[in-house]
């Protein structure tokens, strides 16, 4: 459904009294939004908002949040009937054209992504120039920016056949670029994609699998690769997709653009929350040792946060986490696994819920919290947890920078500041500073 302009909002100056009607925006569902873009032309004022927690980037319908009840949507399906009946190419399809495909449209697409997974052979030797102990994210930055020295047919943003290849192309080989920077890590050899595989059971198979050894992919496993993937696949305009569109406002390249992304989303306050859920139920060690931590979390002098909880749009559960909780324990129950960091985690979850500083903020578990345990019982090292976020969000990414190439409305994003610095002075020659 597109955009309806309802009512108009006023802004008066104090000083001059001045009046001005700025026009509302309704969307299909959600706030209605303040259209501010004429606002400096006609009353040389910019707005203020850093963290753009007031602010709307750009017109979007790919993912709906409604924070407050703890809803996603992605083109209107609520992302647990995605997880429990859909699959990750699937939601990748539908978030690239905007609905499911049907049989047809969905044997195509999978075929195509299937024939995109092998990666270009020289790009094996960037892999050679890391150390063996970089962290695979920096890896990740670094090949992923590295893709648009190899495929310069799906550079032109103008050409929306390029465009497609390299959407293509980014979701089909991020995997087997994941893969490689694991493998590489723990000095293995790599592992070339298996067309036969599922995509889920191709990424565990060049993951885990070993030239000395038959390699069975376990369905379980392979289930919850698959789901871990759709949970991450898109969130809205969060900082990683942010940047992505920034970067790409510019016309930059979409390989380019993704490694923005990646960089982005490395941070411990987005994609990197996950691994450090996990450093810290680690740190915490057990069930007595959770009330300092808490008692940390709630110290404003202290930065120490707990990782995992709270969120920017969600002030209620974060309906991913549910779905991830409920397949942490079906991956603990078929691997017979019994991780005292999951008893660790829950217990952290009831106290923290039932405390009024996380209550009265409505700090609740985000979708990182119960990742980490998933992927630690499924052989993951802690260091991968955000590359996988990765692979998933690529589709995310492109589908978003996609449909902001379509834009007819799109325009190069440049923010304005609220400048604090010295006025202008005259320049002191070097014998006449102090
Ligand atoms: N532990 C303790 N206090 C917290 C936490 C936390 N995890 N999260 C927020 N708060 C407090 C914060 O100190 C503030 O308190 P006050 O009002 O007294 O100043 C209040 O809650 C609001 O927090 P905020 O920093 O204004 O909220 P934000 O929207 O800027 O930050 C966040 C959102 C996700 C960065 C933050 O909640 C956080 O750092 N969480 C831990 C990291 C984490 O789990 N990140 C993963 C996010 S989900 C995956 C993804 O989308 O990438």
């Amino acid at each position: 459904m597109s955009k309806t302009n309802s009512a108009t909002f006023s802004l008066i100056n104090d000083a001059t009294g001045e009046k001005f009607a700025m026009p509302v925006l309704d969307g299909s569902v959600g706030p209605s939004v303040i259209d501010v873009r004429r606002l400096y032309t006609q009353t040389g004022h910019f707005t203020y908002d850093p963290g753009y927690t007031s602010t709307g980037s750009c017109e979007s319908a790919l993912t709906y949040i409604d924070g407050d009840a703890g809803v996603l949507l992605h083109r209107g399906y609520r992302i647990e009937d995605l997880a429990e009946q859909s699959s990750f190419l699937e939601v990748a399809y539908l978030l690239l054209y905007g609905d499911l495909p049907n049989g047809g449209e969905r044997d195509k697409f999978v075929h195509d992504i299937t024939y995109h997974t092998m990666l270009h052979e020289q790009l094996i030797n960037f892999y050679r120039g890391f150390r063996r102990d970089a962290h695979p994210m920096a890896i990740m930055c670094g090949v992923v920016g590295a893709l648009s020295s190899f495929y310069h047919d799906s550079t032109d943003i103008n050409d929306p056949h390029a465009r497609m290849v390299a959407s293509y192309r980014l979701i089909a080989k991020m995997p087997t670029i994941a893969a490689m920077a694991y493998k590489y890590s723990i000095g293995q050899p790599f592992n070339y994609p298996q067309n036969d595989l599922s995509f889920s059971e191709n990424f565990l198979y060049m993951l885990f699998a070993v030239p000395a050894e038959q390699y069975e992919v376990n369905p379980v496993l392979a289930k919850a690769m698959d789901r871990l993937l759709i949970l991450h696949a898109d969130h809205e305009q969060n900082a990683s997709t942010s940047t992505v569109r920034l970067a790409g406002s510019s016309g930059a390249n979409p390989f380019a653009c993704m490694a923005a992304g990646i960089a982005s989303l490395w941070g411990p306050a987005h994609g990197g929350a996950n691994e450090a859920v996990l450093n810290m139920l680690n740190e915490v060690g057990h069930k007595d040792n959770i009330g300092s931590y808490v008692k940390k979390a709630k110290d404003k002098d202290d930065p120490f946060r707990l990782m995992g909880f709270g969120h920017r749009v969600y002030k209620n559960y974060d309906p991913r986490a549910k779905v991830m909780m409920q397949s942490c324990h079906e991956v603990l129950e078929d691997l017979g696994v019994d991780d005292p960091l999951l008893e660790l985690a829950m217990e952290f979850e009831k106290i923290a819920r039932e405390d009024e500083y996380f209550i009265e903020r409505n700090l609740y578990p985000n979708v990182d919290f119960y990742s980490g345990i998933i992927l630690k019982a499924m052989g993951f090292p802690s260091d991968m947890f955000t590359v996988l976020f990765a692979v998933a969000r690529t589709v995310g990414w492109i589908a978003q920078w996609k449909e902001m190439i379509e834009d007819p409305t799109q325009k190069i994003g440049r923010p304005r500041q609220l400048y604090t610095g010295p006025t202008e002075r005259p320049y002191v020659p070097i014998n006449n500073r102090k």
